[in-house]
């Protein structure tokens, strides 16, 4: 099988936004508690923070970090988490039945963060509370000093402002298992007061409003132009989520999740640019695909049948290749929309569905997840270039008609460097791409790195850490303007042009 793709710097889409390479670290199961934090592991540093798992942040390398939630922020109460450790309440957590011990707060997490080389981005509860509640917390991180709240983060034990930038109206409150669940009309207000007032703290702050929690709500579409409606001047960016997970035995589909995101993405384009024509706003509204990852929901048994437990197992889904395809393909979408979409994170970070594995009392771990992920994080920095790959196509019962390959490049500018990142959607015949290189004829072969295996289901596990790595290919080839490169059955690739 062949397929074609132009590179030409000519066409450029958008300089990527590094915040496209975020997570999220939500106070849900081990993600917090025995994941990044864990007081008596070996590796544990003077503050409780894991070593171990700390190490393979800092290779992920994300820019910024969601926190503290996810649906545990539209129940939590951020004052819970701040002062002597001693004195902090451990309390019910609704969203998923779990003991919050309050043993990591605000202080201490962006403290990690910014160790770890992240920026927070921190949400704000508008399920059970509101502006008062917000307004306080970016006084406490924002302010230098001098009012009761920044004095107080002071008392503390940090001086200096955390100087939060990025924060989040909310989450999900469309959904009707969020805690304090509202309609379109009811968040729009509040979040629009609420955005007020927090600009009234911080005027330099940015905000996303939350849009739908997922495609198939009943309200997506509408909901995001009620809420652009009443906010449009007040925020910088709508929210996205999305989780991807294979159906019975409909690979073919599941192998197509980056054709729903691309689509996904344009609605919720069209909906921003809709209420700015309307409203003849002059500035753009861009997009925060703020939750995305595989997650085999089906398994979960549901927040109302959990029994109450102090950081329990939840959703520690095990990735395996195909889903390590299927990131790699999610992450080429997000760089396809680098115009628009600015700000990614993957859902979450340690754990709960999460690149990283950790035990407690135990090792680390990198899933397959982690290395499409990392990898283009690390080398998917520049402008992404507009290549429109032809080539074979298949059915799927879910996206109708879709390519075999699909592809994005990016040029780094600076050093010439051109990376393309591409997937073979075929699960048993490999593609030879050719790459027409003609418009920029100095470029060499480079590396050519895919994630691939005989085993599509093979996972990496606490017994087996690396049963999948990427592997190192010399297979590319250079005849007149053309590279060409054999992109394994079912596999995710990265070819450095350089
Ligand atoms: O990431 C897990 C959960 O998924 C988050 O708490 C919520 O926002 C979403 O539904």
């Amino acid at each position: 099988q062949h397929a074609a793709l132009t590179i030409d710097p000519a066409f450029r889409i958008a300089e990527v936004d590094p915040r496209l390479y975020g997570s999220f670290v939500e106070h849900m199961g081990r993600c917090v508690y025995t994941g990044i934090y864990e007081p008596g592991h070996a590796t544990a540093d003077g503050d409780g923070f894991r070593g171990d798992v700390a190490e393979l942040v800092r290779e992920l390398n994300p820019p910024i970090l969601r926190y503290p939630g996810g649906n545990f922020v539209s129940g939590y109460t951020w004052e819970d988490g701040i002062g002597p450790r001693e004195n902090r309440p451990a309390r019910l957590d609704l969203a998923w039945r779990s003991v919050e011990t309050n043993q990591v707060g605000v202080d201490e997490f962006v403290k990690w963060a910014r160790q770890v080389g992240s920026e927070p981005m921190m949400a704000v509860n508008l399920g059970t509370r509101g502006i008062d509640a917000a307004v306080n917390l970016v006084e406490y991180t924002n302010l230098p000093g001098g009012t009761y709240w920044s004095d107080l983060r002071r008392a503390n034990g940090t001086s200096e402002p955390h100087g939060i930038k990025l924060w989040c109206l909310g989450n999900e409150l469309d959904g009707p298992w969020q805690i304090g669940h509202k309609t379109a009309a009811e968040y729009a207000r509040l979040a629009a007061e609420t955005a007020r007032a927090m600009r009234r703290v911080d005027p330099s702050i940015e905000l996303v409003a939350c849009g739908s929690s997922h495609q198939r709500m009943p309200t997506f579409g509408t909901w995001e132009a009620t809420v652009l409606s009443e906010t449009y001047d007040l925020v910088d960016y709508v929210s996205l989520h999305s989780y991807y997970e294979q159906r019975g035995d409909d690979r073919g589909s599941f192998l197509a999740s980056g054709t729903n995101m691309d689509r996904f993405i344009e609605s919720v384009i069209a909906t921003c640019d809709h209420v700015r024509g309307v409203g003849q706003h002059k500035k753009r509204v861009n997009l925060a695909f703020d939750e995305w990852n595989v997650w085999y929901q089906k398994r979960f048994v549901g927040s109302d049948n959990l029994d109450v437990a102090t950081h329990p197992r939840l959703i520690e889904d095990e990735y395996s290749v195909v889903d390590a395809v299927v990131v790699g393909s999610l992450l080429i979408s997000l760089l396809r929309h680098a115009d628009r979409v600015k700000i990614a994170c993957l859902a979450q970070l340690v754990n709960v569905i999460a690149p990283i594995r950790s035990e407690p009392d135990g090792p680390v771990w990198r899933q397959t997840t982690f290395h499409p992920y990392a990898l283009t994080s690390r080398h998917g920095r520049g402008v992404v270039l507009r290549v429109e790959p032809i080539g074979p196509t298949y059915e799927t019962s879910w996206m109708g008609e879709v390519p075999v390959v699909d592809a994005t490049a990016v040029h780094d500018e600076e050093t010439g460097v051109v990376t393309l990142f591409a997937v073979n959607r075929d699960q048993h015949e490999p593609v030879a791409l050719d790459i027409d290189i003609r418009s920029l004829p100095s470029l060499a072969l480079g590396a050519h790195v895919a994630l691939f295996d005989e085993d599509p289901d093979a996972t990496n596990t606490v017994d087996q850490p690396d049963r999948v790595t990427p592997t190192r290919l010399a297979d590319v080839k250079r005849a007149d303007g053309t590279i060409t490169a054999v992109l394994p059955a079912l596999s995710w690739n990265m070819i450095q042009l350089r």
